[in-house]
Order: structure tokens, then C-alpha cells, then sequence
């Protein structure tokens, strides 16, 4: 028996495959390799001495998933594959629609085709949109402010709207609040194509001597020092929460939905001065005006997690950043293949 990761190769998606080859479990693994590199694979059977059986395929390619599924005794998925980039997503949303959407679809189909019913899925704090309060809780009304967000939020519908139509279906909606860190041996991490959007691969290029300075998107937010407040949360124990909502959709039916994060917030220059203090590397900063879309502040509530699903964060802000920086001085150039 075995557990299917989409999108196994990315940032959280490889995390997660070393703790499930740590924790016992038989991985199977398919990407397109749209947002990560080949090599992925090696550095996770560097970390755990184990194989993951891997094919390079689309989840939009119904053949291609119905191929995963007659070869492999999958009895459980955790969908990570997915477009993830807020700015390419107000250019390009038929893209997202199709991608996200569309292949999320063909995925579940091909699940139900195959009889495989239980789903971790990869949701972010996004659905909650602007909160009125903080920290977030799961009974929060939802929304959306870009064609990225709308996917995550019209896919936890969709998967709900499966879950109601088949009682066989379980299904856990883990919404990510800020995942940034690496692995701890260094030899997984983030390393996004392209100019990075989110804030901790901006520091990473600035303490690489690519970047002058880190752009502070505004320091007029109604925040203890003006810039925004976000809940970091390790790489790491985000992965782990994996682990436990999977032995969640193996034992209870029905849609769920839980906040992963850490249950605190840290501003844009709090975690720049960990950053520093774990490199011990001076971080220029330069204050830009606010990035549009961006809110002021978010942070979890993580109790349900706690209650329901028995996990908790661990690692601190301080394990965030000294992690990050040793995945940089370990592959100055990101991953070469
Ligand atoms: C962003 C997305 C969010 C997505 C999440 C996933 C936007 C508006 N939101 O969240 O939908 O789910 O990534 O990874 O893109 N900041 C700077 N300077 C920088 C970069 C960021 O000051 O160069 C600030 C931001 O204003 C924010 C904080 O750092 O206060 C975190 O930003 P980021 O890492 O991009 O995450 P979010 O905006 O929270």
C-alpha cells in the first residue's frame, strides 16, 4: 500500500516525502518538474536511504494519472501539484483555472476510477482572504483577491462537494499560513524558477550578494513597528502535519479543513533580524511602498489542529532562518542538476 504525492518534488511536496519515507510508508511520487529539478529525488534518498518509485507526468493528463493508478496499490494521496504564484496568476488565470482546477479534477476522477478515496490537500491561509480579526480560525468567512487564491478556495469546495456526493470520501484541507526554512541536513529547500515573490527566497538572494538590498513592502501598516506580520511556520513541522492528517483521512470520513501554522506573528523585520542573527550576515533593507494585495496582518489560530489532528509547530524562527541559510551555503546556485 502505498501513498501518492503530487507535485512530490517541490518546496513543501519534498519535505513531506522524507518525513512519510522516515515515518514507514511507501511513496510514490509524480511532478512535471514545472517549478523543481530532477536532482530533488537524489537529495531525498540521500536524506532517508530510501527510493521513491517517480513519474514524471501532469495530473491534466488523465492517461498519464490512470497509468500511476493501475501500477502502484495506492490508497491514499496528498495533492500538492499546483501553480502557486499570486502575481503570474492575475496575468495568466486561465492557466491556473485549468491547471489548478482542471487537474485536480482529472486527478479525483482517475482517484475515484481507481477507488482511492482519502486526500490530503495542499489549501493555503489565502481562502481566508482579509480577515476582520486575527489570529484566523477555521469557521472564518472565506474569499478571494486573486485568480491563485480562487483556485485553492473553488478546490476545497470541490473536494467538500465530492465528500458530500460519495460518504466514502475522506479528505483533509491542511491551509498552509507562511512555510519557509529548509531541511535540516540542507540538501532540500527553496528554490523557486524565476525572480522569487515570497520573502524569505528575496532574503536568501540578498545574503547570496545576488541582491542589494530586501524591498520592505510598506511600513505604514497598523503593526507594532508598520511592517506586515505574518505566521512563518518550519518547513519541517509543516511537513509533519502531513503525516498526521493523513492518519486522520484513514480513520474519518467527510471534508476537513485545518489551519497549519505556528499560532504567532512576526513582522517583515523581525524576521529579517533572525535572518542576520542566524547568518550573521548585515541584511540591507530598502522601504517600498505596500505590494497590492498584500494584508496587514495574518496569523492562525492552529488549536483544531492541535485538538484534532494531535500536531503542533516546534521549531522556532530562529530554526526558520539558521535552517535557510545553511540550505544557501550548501547550494549557493539553488539546485544544479
Ligand atoms: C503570499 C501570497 C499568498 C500565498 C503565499 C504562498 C501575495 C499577496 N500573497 O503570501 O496568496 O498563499 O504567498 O506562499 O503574494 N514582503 C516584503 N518584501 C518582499 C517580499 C515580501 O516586505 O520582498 C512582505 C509582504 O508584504 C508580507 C510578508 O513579507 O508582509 C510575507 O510575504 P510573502 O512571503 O510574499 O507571503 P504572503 O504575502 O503572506
Amino acid at each position: 500500500m502505498s501513498v501518492l504525492v503530487t507535485g512530490g518534488t517541490g518546496f513543501i511536496g519534498s519535505h513531506t516525502v522524507v518525513e512519510l519515507l522516515e515515518a514507514g510508508y511507501d511513496v510514490v511520487v509524480f511532478d512535471n518538474f514545472y517549478n523543481s529539478k530532477p536532482c530533488v529525488l537524489d537529495r531525498i534518498k540521500q536524506i532517508t536511504g530510501k527510493s521513491v518509485k517517480f513519474y514524471e507526468a501532469d495530473m491534466c493528463d488523465a492517461s498519464a494519472m490512470k497509468k500511476i493508478f493501475a501500477e502502484n496499490e495506492i490508497d491514499a494521496v496528498i495533492h500538492f501539484a499546483g501553480l502557486k504564484a499570486v502575481g503570474e496568476s492575475v496575468e495568466k488565470p486561465l492557466a491556473y483555472y485549468k491547471n489548478n482546477i482542471g487537474g485536480t479534477v482529472v486527478l479525483c476522477e482517475e482517484m475515484a476510477a481507481a477507488g482511492v478515496k482519502r486526500m490530503v490537500f495542499s489549501s493555503s491561509a489565502t481562502v481566508y482572504g482579509d480577515p476582520e480579526t486575527v489570529p484566523m480560525r477555521e469557521d472564518f468567512p472565506t474569499s478571494a483577491t486573486n485568480p491563485y487564491g480562487e483556485t485553492k478556495l473553488v478546490i476545497e469546495r470541490i473536494l467538500a462537494d465530492v465528500c458530500v456526493s460519495d460518504p466514502e470520501w475522506s479528505v483533509s484541507c491542511l491551509r498552509y499560513f507562511n512555510p519557509i526554512g529548509a531541511h535540516k541536513s540542507g540538501l532540500i529547500g527553496e528554490d523557486p524558477m524565476g525572480i522569487p515573490n515570497n520573502i524569505m527566497p528575496r532574503i536568501q538572494k540578498v545574503a547570496a550578494g545576488e541582491w542589494d538590498a530586501i524591498t520592505i513592502f510598506g511600513n505604514d501598516y497598523d503593526t507594532p513597528d508598520g511592517t506586515g506580520v505574518r505566521d512563518y511556520i518550519h518547513v519541517t513541522d509543516l511537513a509533519q502535519a502531513h503525516i498526521a492528517a493523513l492518519k486522520r483521512v484513514y480513520t474519518v470520513k467527510g471534508w476537513e479543513c485545518f489551519n497549519i501554522g505556528c499560532g504567532r506573528g512576526y513582522s517583515v523585520l523581525e524576521l529579517i533580524d533572525a535572518y542576520s542573527r542566524a547568518s550573521g550576515k548585515e541584511i540591507p533593507k530598502v522601504i517600498m511602498p505596500r505590494r497590492p494585495g498584500d494584508i496587514a496582518v495574518s496569523y492562525a489560530d492552529p488549536t483544531k489542529a492541535k485538538e484534532v489532528l494531535g500536531w503542533e509547530a516546534k521549531l522556532t524562527l530562529d530554526d526558520m532562518c539558521r535552517d535557510a541559510y545553511n540550505f544557501l551555503l550548501k547550494n549557493p546556485h539553488g539546485y544544479e542538476d
